[in-house]
């Protein structure tokens, strides 16, 4: 996926683009490149690699004018290349396009249009809708940008430039996210508000199959019938220091240090003060479909379908309701049972994943309803939810997801207490020692930072590694396959986890003195089997790393490395233990020298199916 930004006003637009591309490189940065309209002609400056190699071209060029669009490139049709980065001009170069998505039937387009003569130049989808909008053109660009986009099926956010109308940018989305930035004299646009957030906090977020023509001082919105809409401004508020990586080395270390504080403030107005009830007001209207429901199923992508798979325990142990855990891809096209006493829980940091979000569609068109879990205020996802609950981590830059994982894993323990309450499945003892007991998580993430020296150390004798296993029980599971993806995300240490019972029937095989195996073993009915599953791995001179509860002094003499949270209960726990994982991966990326807030192939979100 992605991301687009515009700007036309009084200023010179190109730093204001360049700015708001920087904001926006959590989003793919394969290549990037912009289009600034002089009033005479547009000047394009193509890179391949990150906004900084972008930057160091634009020093050759002249990049003056008042109206400029930009892109950074996450590559799906076409490698990472200059030919194929944006923006993409039709044959006559009046037309100039950024585009984020997938034209689907891109295909049976490009043969028609090279059969009419067109020559292409790069393998991407995109440039087959810049040579329809340029075979529309005559001279109304809002005109031509309908008309080709009613020929084209897919996902999209565009940006169209004219040569013959400087003080105009077009844009259009469709399944793909796109809002306004509206200024004084001035108006800009970006596939994330973050992209203009510090220049205006007044945001339009633009539907789909809505076209918008925007000039210095308007903003007109039409359908893809031509018709004029109204829009909704909205007043964003965003700290800019959140936007921002402070004193730390990178986002993704900053994020990990303000858990504590992202986790208060997702508790925070949410346990009662006598500490028995869990008050969501946001599923008030909901209680008597919350009654009702018999079955729950969640889906959701990568570190998010890993907290899901932690709620399954959670929820099925408080609220007694079966649970299903699936990915939202394989869940929008394997026919799930599900009907109207079928919730269904989505959980998405960005609320922009397109899997998740067709996901939703399916769900609610088989008849559910769909709450969902979201980090963004406002996004996709939020808005096409019949309930929300939102995690308060504040903006998460990092591609690899830490303080959102741990909010949301307060949030489905708080939705798991609300519903066993609401089912009488859960006494008022239980859901009181819960409760309490999450109110301790901020303090004790911060005790766990204390590990930080020790799992440096740690990283610092494995970074060389180019395997892992991580091992866990129960709630230990899910949190295992979250260390594995967080150690692959950003160090590309190839890294599996594992149920650690399942580990004997087959990943044993792996295990020698070159395999460092992370085990999960902290208090609860759980120990004694885990320990047997560390001894197995001993056995076969595999190279332990235990994360245990701090009053677990003996584990010492078995492990090679200890790592210790604080003594709490097993889901606690859970909560406690993802964090020196999350320390270790990023000490391990450090040591290797990896780009650790964005590494390579991946992105922060997913906006294509
Ligand atoms: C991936 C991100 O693109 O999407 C992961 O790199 C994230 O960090 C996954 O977990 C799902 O994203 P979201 O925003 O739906 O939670």
């Amino acid at each position: 996926m992605c991301g687009i930004v515009g700007y036309l006003g009084k200023k010179e637009a190109l730093p204001l683009v360049i700015d708001g591309l920087k904001y926006l490189e959590y989003r793919g940065y394969d290549s990037a490149g912009v289009a600034v309209h002089s009033g005479k002609k547009i000047e394009i400056v193509k890179a391949v690699g990150k906004i900084n190699d972008l930057e160091q071209k634009l020093e050759q060029a002249s990049g003056k004018g008042t109206c400029a669009i930009g892109h950074t490139r996450w590559a799906t049709h076409g490698k990472p290349c200059l030919k194929n980065s944006h923006p993409h001009q039709n044959t006559d170069g009046n037309i100039v396009l950024v585009h984020n998505g997938i034209i689907e039937n891109y295909g049976g387009l490009k043969i028609k249009l090279e059969e009419e003569g067109v020559v292409f130049k790069s393998e991407t989808d995109t440039e087959v809708l810049v040579q329809l909008i340029g075979r529309y053109y005559d001279g109304d660009l809002a005109k031509a940008v309908i008309a080709a986009l009613r020929e084209v099926t897919g996902t999209y956010a565009i940006a169209v430039l004219a040569k013959d109308r400087p003080n105009e940018i077009v844009i259009a989305k469709k399944s793909a996210p796109l809002c306004i930035g509206i200024g004084k004299g001035e108006n800009f646009f970006g596939s994330d508000a973050i992209a203009f957030i510090k220049h205006t906090n007044k945001v339009v977020y633009l539907k789909d199959g809505e076209v918008a023509v925007l000039t210095p001082k308007t903003v007109l919105i039409k359908n893809l019938q031509g018709k004029k809409v109204s829009y909704k401004v909205n007043n964003l508020s965003l700290d800019p220091s959140s936007i921002e990586k402070g004193e730390y080395p990178h986002f993704m270390l900053k994020e990990i240090y303000e858990q504590p504080r992202a986790i208060q403030d997702t508790l925070d107005g949410r346990i009662s003060p006598q500490n028995d009830e869990v008050i969501l007001t946001e599923l008030d209207k909901y209680q008597e479909y919350l009654l009702g429901i018999n079955k729950i199923l969640i889906v959701a992508c990568g570190t998010s379908w890993h907290a899901g798979l932690v709620a399954e325990y959670i929820l099925e142990k408080h609220a007694r309701i079966p649970v299903e855990v699936d990915y939202a891809a394989e869940f929008r096209y394997r026919f799930p049972v599900l009907d109207e006493k079928t919730l269904v829980l989505t959980i998405s940091q960005s609320g922009e994943t397109a899997d998740t979000i067709a996901a939703i569609g399916e769900a609610q068109a088989l008849g559910a309803k769909v709450l969902s879990i979201v980090n963004v205020p406002a996004s996709t996802i939020a808005r096409d939810s019949d309930m929300v609950i939102y995690t308060y981590a504040g903006r998460e830059i990092g591609v690899a997801s830490t303080k959102a994982f741990t909010t949301q894993l307060i949030v489905l323990s708080l939705f798991a207490v609300y519903l066993g309450r609401l089912h009488h499945s859960l006494d008022d003892a239980a859901a009181s020692a819960i409760l309490q007991n999450l109110k301790r998580v901020p303090n004790e993430i911060a005790k766990v930072f204390n590990e930080a020296k020790n799992i440096k150390k740690i990283a610092k004798a494995f970074h060389k590694h180019s395997n892992a296993l991580y091992l866990g029980r129960g709630v230990g599971f899910p949190i295992a396959l979250e260390g594995a993806l967080k150690l692959k995300e950003i160090s590309y240490i190839h890294a599996e986890g594992y149920p650690a019972a399942e580990m004997k029937h087959g990943p044993i095989a792996l295990i020698d003195e070159n395999m460092p195996t992370v085990v999960l073993a902290f208090k609860g009915r759980r120990y004694e089997k885990i320990l047997g599953n560390i001894m197995e791995v001993k056995a076969r001179k595999g190279k332990l790393i235990v994360i245990a509860s701090e009053s677990n002094d003996g584990i010492k003499r078995i492990a090679d490395w200890v790592i210790h949270i604080p003594d709490a209960s097993e889901s606690i726990s859970a909560i406690l233990a993802v964090v020196p994982l999350q320390l270790l991966a990023y000490y391990i990326a450090v040591e290797k020298g990896c780009s650790v807030d964005q590494p390579r192939n991946l992105a922060k979100s997913v906006t294509v199916e």
